[in-house]
């Protein structure tokens, strides 16, 4: 069984992928509705939170947990693998080999949450594989309040975007990484923005590729796969929220506390 965590429903991205490589997965998908959005909030908070999501999907014994999650990811990564006797694989490294193959000028874009962002964790993890490495990392905010409205090809969302893009435009960046859940959702409309000539990194893909090659997955006999979603917090919405993530009505919804 495979555990994956994200703040919310955006890890969903994450889940979908890992379906269309693995359509027999067992899923167990927790996202922290009641404390989103993690994109704004402290390093502190954010560690707590992670390792309560994390010991309740030890608890139900999956066999690995993907923090989805970039925000999570940034800032508790090695807090929780500190903490927990489980693999534990978060968004950022898959991501940044993936950019690092692509990349001709060495000059890279990162679009993420604040935390993501403020927390450099992303230059750090590609220094780490290659000092000349140009970083070019901005925070975008509205991108995800704008993804979970729907509004992705909505003229608003295409100006917001020309304006968070324009600046590592003038970089001259060749490739750019989604480093948020929402974002693999626009990335049509990047993509336009820069009229199809740079590479865009989707972490949910390469991510869900990661996993597969954990599982070996020729030799799961199953037939049937299984995805539960656990919440922290049934929002109005969130059947539409889950439906644009997933690409479909996911039918085992509970609701759960978080034990801190
Ligand atoms: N899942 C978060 C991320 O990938 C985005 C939503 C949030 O801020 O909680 O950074």
């Amino acid at each position: 069984m495979i555990g994956v965590f994200d703040s919310g429903l955006g890890g969903l991205t994450v889940v979908k992928e890992i379906i269309r490589l693995m359509p027999t997965a067992r899923i167990l998908y927790f996202g922290d509705t009641a404390h989103l959005p993690y994109g704004e909030k402290s390093e502190e908070i954010i560690k707590k939170y992670t390792l309560a999501a994390c010991n309740f999907l030890k608890k139900r014994k999956v066999k690995i947990i993907v923090i989805a999650c970039h925000s999570a990811s940034s800032v508790a990564l090695d807090y929780v693998k500190s903490k927990i006797s489980l693999p534990v694989i978060g968004v950022i490294e898959t991501g940044v080999k993936t950019a690092l193959k692509k990349t001709k000028n060495k000059r890279i874009g990162v679009i993420g949450t604040r935390i993501t962002i403020k927390s450099g964790a992303y230059e750090r993890v590609f220094k780490n594989y290659d000092k000349e490495i140009e970083i070019i990392a901005r925070a975008t905010p509205l991108l995800v309040p704008l993804v979970e409205e729907g509004w992705i090809n909505h003229p608003i969302t295409k100006e917001i975007l020309k304006i968070y893009l324009e600046p590592l435009k003038e970089e001259e960046i060749d490739t750019l990484l989604l480093g948020c859940t929402h974002y693999p959702l626009l990335k049509k409309t990047i993509e336009e923005i820069f009229r199809n000539k740079i590479t865009i990194v989707d972490s949910a893909e390469e991510l869900a590729k990661s996993i597969v090659d954990f599982f070996d997955y020729r030799k799961i006999k199953r037939i049937k796969g299984e995805l539960i979603i656990y919440l922290t917090d049934i929002p109005p919405e969130f059947e539409r929220v889950a439906r644009n993530f997933l690409g479909f009505s996911p039918d085992k919804i509970m609701r759960v506390a978080l034990q801190e």
